[in-house]
């Protein structure tokens, strides 16, 4: 009997020692030590021995039983360990695997120049605001004193939406003018960006959709110095050196006196030409046209409550893309709105 314990230990040991799955280790347990296990046979035989041998073989049998189960925790342990390790090494992630490179966009230049052009006058104390692109004939037209029957009303420039002629796509950001006149008292400092829509076939400098920002001053005593001593600042600001511009006289219905201010061709330098041919930006010109501007007009102070004989004000009408074009020297108006990445991407 004592070599039969002997024999079952030896062989549990290298059973458990070879054992390599948590389900083998169960399985030799049961095998072992379980009620129908080899260890339990050996133990019913104990009543065959004699009262003096029965207590030693009874503390060997335990002896064999408590190696079995030292081994038994020792291998699951083991085991346990091994399927850890075997886990984390096929989960592992290699962190030096180069990542694949994400694309990060950044603003149209478009947007660039106007954030620019937006922190320069509100630096100078200016409001910004918003208004509507769907808009009524009277603040598009009407109250900016623009007459019926005005060629800019006509129905081949301008986009509507009704047979009244009362709604349309704004054709000018001046309808902000009457917007903010008619909710704000002077004094008063606005600029309102925004898109405008005209009847326009797209060649180099014209788009049936394009960006203005308009800006007003209205306060007492408000002169065409302060307007002009204004623009000159603001562009010296965007260009960062001594723009070249000039102011020429116009009219505008909403503006007395008024005029337009034109910037020198970033192309052509203002010779109007390259390598002996017109030059395509300004079209010979030498200068290229950025704004209407002028003296708010009385009847449209008065069109909005403001008394012109109190106060006077100037407003202004910048041509972003044209702006952005100088800015970022491009060709080619059509470039800002394709929206080519190879373009793009050089800003
Ligand atoms: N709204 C005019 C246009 O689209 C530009 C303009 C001219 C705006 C004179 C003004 C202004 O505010 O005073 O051509």
């Amino acid at each position: 009997m004592k070599e039969q314990l002997e024999q079952i230990k030896l062989n549990a040991l290298a059973a458990l020692d070879a054992a390599a799955t948590p389900a083998s280790l169960e399985e030799l347990r049961v095998k072992l030590l379980g009620k129908k296990g080899e260890l339990t046979a050996v133990l019913k035989q104990m009543g065959k021995l004699s009262p003096e041998e029965r207590p030693i073989m009874g503390q060997m049998a335990n002896a064999v039983r408590a190696d079995i189960e030292a081994k038994l925790e020792e291998r699951k342990a083991a085991i346990h360990a091994a399927v850890l390790e075997a886990k984390l090494a096929a989960e592992a992630i290699d962190v030096t695997i180069p990542g694949e490179t994400v694309a990060v966009g950044h603003q149209h230049p478009m947007n660039q120049v106007l954030q620019e052009i937006k922190d320069i006058f509100v630096g100078m104390g200016y409001t910004v605001v918003d208004g509507p692109e769907v808009e009524f004939a009277s603040y598009n037209f009407t109250r900016l004193n623009i007459e019926e029957g005005h060629p800019s009303r006509d129905r081949s420039d301008t986009f509507y939406f009704d047979d009244n002629d009362e709604v349309l796509l704004r054709t000018q950001t001046s309808s902000m003018q009457i917007r903010f006149m008619e909710t704000h008292t002077p004094p008063l400092c606005m600029l309102a960006p925004g898109r405008v829509f005209r009847k326009d076939e797209a060649d180099a400098t014209h788009s049936p959709m394009f960006h203005q920002i308009e800006g007003l001053v209205v306060a007492e005593n408000i002169t065409m110095g302060d307007l002009k001593g204004a623009l000159i600042n603001i562009m010296n600001k965007i260009y960062g050196h001594d723009a070249q511009v000039r102011f020429r006289p116009h009219h505008f219905p909403f503006t007395e006196p008024s005029c337009e201010m034109d910037m020198q061709c970033h192309k052509c330098h203002g010779t109007g030409e390259i390598d002996g041919n017109v030059c395509s930006t300004c079209h010979g010109e030498g200068w290229i046209e950025l704004l209407g501007a002028g003296m708010v007009h009385p009847e449209v102070l008065r069109n909005c409550g403001i008394d012109p004989d109190k106060y006077s004000g100037f407003a202004f009408g910048i041509g972003l893309e044209r702006t952005a074009m100088g800015r970022m020297k491009i060709n080619d108006l059509r470039l800002i709105f394709d929206n080519d990445v190879r373009f793009l991407n050089q800003f």
